[in-house]
């Protein structure tokens, strides 16, 4: 099937590929030329395991093709995937300004049949500002062509949105039109070959699943770090009592680990934004504002421990971060709690020694170059003269360190474990304090 993506982000780019991955026909359009000269000559602007070589591959098959052409776009797919970002305005709110200009440059360019297809994380009821605006454009050019509108969110997981995309546990599908359905269907049919796991349902639900998803992964999390609080305060282990709720299969044991706050582009926007739609409509969403305000507060938790450690004072304290990203397997900073210690700890005086696998261009870029920040080549050469370790991402690399290289060379023997990754008691038995997230007992 012939399929264009508007959109060569993060969502549009693994979209693009996995339909080409099974045989489509992909036109991908970006209006950002440096962007789409980038991908024509091999590079990808966005760092995600597996995607490079699958770019690749599809590139040469013939497969997959990269444009910013928009009228060729239009021309060439059936199926029109708007992928464009939705970035939070002042207020929280999701800015429509990108979604409804390539709803407007699909309806300037169509001459026949055209499904929409949203694909960016958009409010219920964007569906219907994007079915007015084709209506509109199309009015103007004095056309009455057939189109749809279809909600189809996207449930990615940065890191493994390949894996996510291929072996879904669900495609949600939004649009009262049976015949729209039907081919939706076969376009996902060589992703839903076990059983069935399209979701069929009306436009606002699709779009309120997408919301309804990510805020209750959130509120998991909000949850567990204020009881990690909680537990701190009352001298339990809040790792034992995961272990605990977790067994009972209604709570379970994912997406329930404390930590120093969660980031990245979806959860602390999709909150917000939800949280925005509701008050809008006069509905004051008093639990998704607790979420993100536990949320806010437990990414200072960290620095909050390291200067009660140092009796309040850091200035001329260099402090050895592991991990910059929002979570493993990216280079995203987006929301990453390192960014609030980092700050924090600049703030006081103090300067940073960082290592992270692959965000540290993407740090450069948002800092540039300061003389409280070094990013050193590997995670051992961040602790040169460090008088502490803070580790933020829970990235693999660092969850079995040498705990003696790791005394040798910090000033003061101190590790502070904002991820819970850490083997507390090897850290005592080499020598270091060991302080972590909800477990005032192990100090
Ligand atoms: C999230 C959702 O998990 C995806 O299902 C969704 O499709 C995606 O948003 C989206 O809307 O596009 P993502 O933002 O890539 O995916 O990241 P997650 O793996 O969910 O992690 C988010 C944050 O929560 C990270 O900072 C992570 O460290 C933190 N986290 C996660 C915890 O603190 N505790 C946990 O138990 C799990």
């Amino acid at each position: 099937m012939d399929v264009t993506i508007f959109g060569s982000g993060y969502v549009g780019l693994v979209t693009g590929v996995c339909l080409a991955e099974v045989g489509n026909n992909v036109l991908c359009i970006d209006i950002d030329p440096k962007k789409i000269d980038l991908l024509n000559s091999g590079g990808v602007p966005i760092y995600e395991p597996g995607l490079d070589e699958m770019i690749q591959s599809n590139r040469e098959a013939g497969r997959l093709r990269f444009s910013t052409d928009a009228k060729a776009g239009v021309e060439h797919g059936l199926f029109q995937f708007i992928a464009v970002g939705t970035p939070p305005d002042e207020d929280g709110s999701a800015d429509l300004q990108y979604v409804l200009a390539v709803a407007r440059t699909i309806a300037e360019h169509m001459d026949e049949y055209r499904i929409l297809v949203d694909k960016s994380t958009v409010p219920v009821g964007t569906a219907d500002k994007v079915s007015d605006t084709v209506r509109e454009v199309l009015a103007s050019r004095g056309h009455e062509l057939e189109f749809d509108v279809v909600s189809n969110p996207e449930f990615l997981k940065e890191g493994a949105a390949i894996d996510d995309f291929m072996r879904p546990d669900r495609i949600v599908v939004g649009t009262d039109n049976p015949r729209t359905a039907e081919l939706l269907r076969a376009l996902y049919a060589p992703f839903n070959r076990s059983h069935d796991r399209l979701m069929l349902m009306d436009v606002r639900s699709a779009e309120l699943t997408k919301y309804a998803a990510n805020a209750m992964l959130a509120t998991k999390i909000s949850f567990m770090n204020e009881l990690s609080n909680i537990a701190d305060a009352v001298g339990a282990d809040i790792e034992k009592v995961r272990v605990g709720i977790g067994s009972d299969p209604r709570i379970g044991y994912q997406f329930i680990y404390p930590g120093c706050g969660y980031g990245g582009s979806c959860f602390p926007k999709d909150v917000r934004a939800l949280e925005h739609t509701a008050r809008a409509l006069g509905y004051e969403a008093a639990l998704l504002q607790a979420v993100e305000a536990v949320n806010f507060r437990q990414k200072e938790v960290l620095f909050s421990k390291i200067r009660d450690y140092f009796g309040g004072d850091l200035a001329g304290k260099t402090i050895a971060i592991w991990g910059l990203s929002f979570k493993p397997n990216t280079d995203d900073m987006r929301e990453a709690s390192s960014r609030v210690l980092m700050e924090a700890l600049w703030d006081a005086g103090a300067r940073v020694q960082a290592y992270d696998p692959v965000a540290t261009e993407e740090t450069q870029r948002l800092y540039g170059e300061r003389a409280d920040l070094t990013l050193a080549a590997d995670a051992l050469a961040a602790l040169d003269g460090a008088d502490a370790l803070a580790v933020v991402t829970e990235w693999s690399q660092f969850r079995s360190p040498n705990f003696d290289a790791i005394r040798a060379r910090l000033r003061t023997p101190v590790i502070f474990d904002g991820r819970n990754i850490l083997d507390g008691p090897l850290a005592r038995a080499a020598g270091l304090t060991y302080v972590s997230i909800g477990r005032a007992t192990l100090m």
